[in-house]
């Protein structure tokens, strides 16, 4: 079987970057515009072809699945005062997938999340989305999830999104060891969680987009623990690198680390532009109001 059709976003970190807002809100319910950062996650890996979402949540996240049900009041309100638009919205959403919740009953790593899937992905080929980072395609071809997929589909071997940094960045994220592009993809040789720059391997990061064969649940279930004392999936990934062939691919589409204070704030901003309602109002605020004061160093 080599078709992707479930998908694993592990939701169970702590969000310490940001709190307090975290103390009380989980940090992939953090709003971009008018929707939470886990909502753009699942339409990327739906409009990709995906059916079932694991979502791998810690204490305190029941938000997260609530966010995905029906809302019965609120759906009864808006339809009688004839909100149908923002009613279809809602209805939309919880249509929009079929999400499975199972519990990381201890937070001992990304490798350890997914690991809490298998149960319910079994012995199929899984997408992996890391909940905090949102991939936005502007373009008319496959979102990064649905390109990463269709390689996989084709060479029935894992495959990963991949991003250049600077060197300075490299110690932020896993990073892959490649051979030379063919057919528009890498060979992966292996690949090392956070190095530091002198011993990064290369400048290819891991922007957290992965599509996995059911054989990387051996390499977690022997995984030790890595960096910061937590179980990596980069050095599963490594280890499977190893044995069988894996591939990274890089991608089209706009990134942004939501996690991160300024990905998130960049988010805000771009998906706000985009934005059919306040688009044109935050462009002239940004380059009539603000700009000017930025280049004259001025505060408002
Ligand atoms: C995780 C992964 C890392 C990846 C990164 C992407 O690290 O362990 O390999 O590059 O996500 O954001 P974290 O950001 O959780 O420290």
């Amino acid at each position: 079987m080599s078709k992707v059709k479930k998908a694993i976003i592990p939701a169970a970190g702590l969000g310490t970057r940001f709190l307090p807002a975290t103390k009380t809100v989980p940090k992939e319910m953090l709003t971009i515009v008018d929707a939470p950062i886990i909502f753009y996650v699942v339409e990327e890996a739906i409009q990709a072809g995906i059916e079932d979402i694991v979502l791998i949540q810690g204490r305190g996240k029941t938000a997260i699945e609530d966010f995905f049900d029906t809302s019965y009041e609120l759906e009864d309100k808006l339809g009688k005062d004839g909100k149908t638009h923002l009613l279809e919205r809602l209805v939309k959403i919880r249509e929009m997938a079929n999400i499975i919740s199972v519990r990381q009953k201890q937070p001992l790593g990304l490798g350890h999340a997914v690991l809490c899937g298998q149960k319910v992905v079994g012995h199929e080929p899984f997408a992996v989305l890391l909940g905090d980072e949102i991939m936005v395609q502007k373009q008319a071809e496959a979102n990064t999830i649905g390109r990463l997929k269709s390689i996989f589909e084709d060479t029935k071997s894992s495959t990963v999104a991949v991003m250049e940094v600077a060197p300075s960045e490299v110690s932020k994220y896993g990073i892959a060891d490649v051979e030379k592009e063919a057919r528009g993809y890498f060979r992966v040789k292996g690949f090392v969680e956070k190095p530091k720059p002198e011993a990064a391997p290369s400048r290819w990061a891991l922007p957290g987009r992965y599509v996995f064969g059911p054989e990387i649940f051996d390499e977690l279930q022997n995984a030790k623990p890595g960096v910061l004392g937590e179980i990596q999936l980069t050095d599963s990934m490594n280890s499977l690198a190893k044995k069988s062939p894996v591939f990274a691919s890089q991608f089209s589409s706009d990134r942004f680390d939501a996690g991160d204070k300024l990905g998130y704030l960049k988010a805000n901003i771009e998906l706000g532009l985009d934005h059919p309602e306040i688009g044109a109002d935050l462009k002239k605020y940004l380059l009539q109001e603000l700009m000017p004061h930025l280049q004259k160093g001025t505060s408002r």
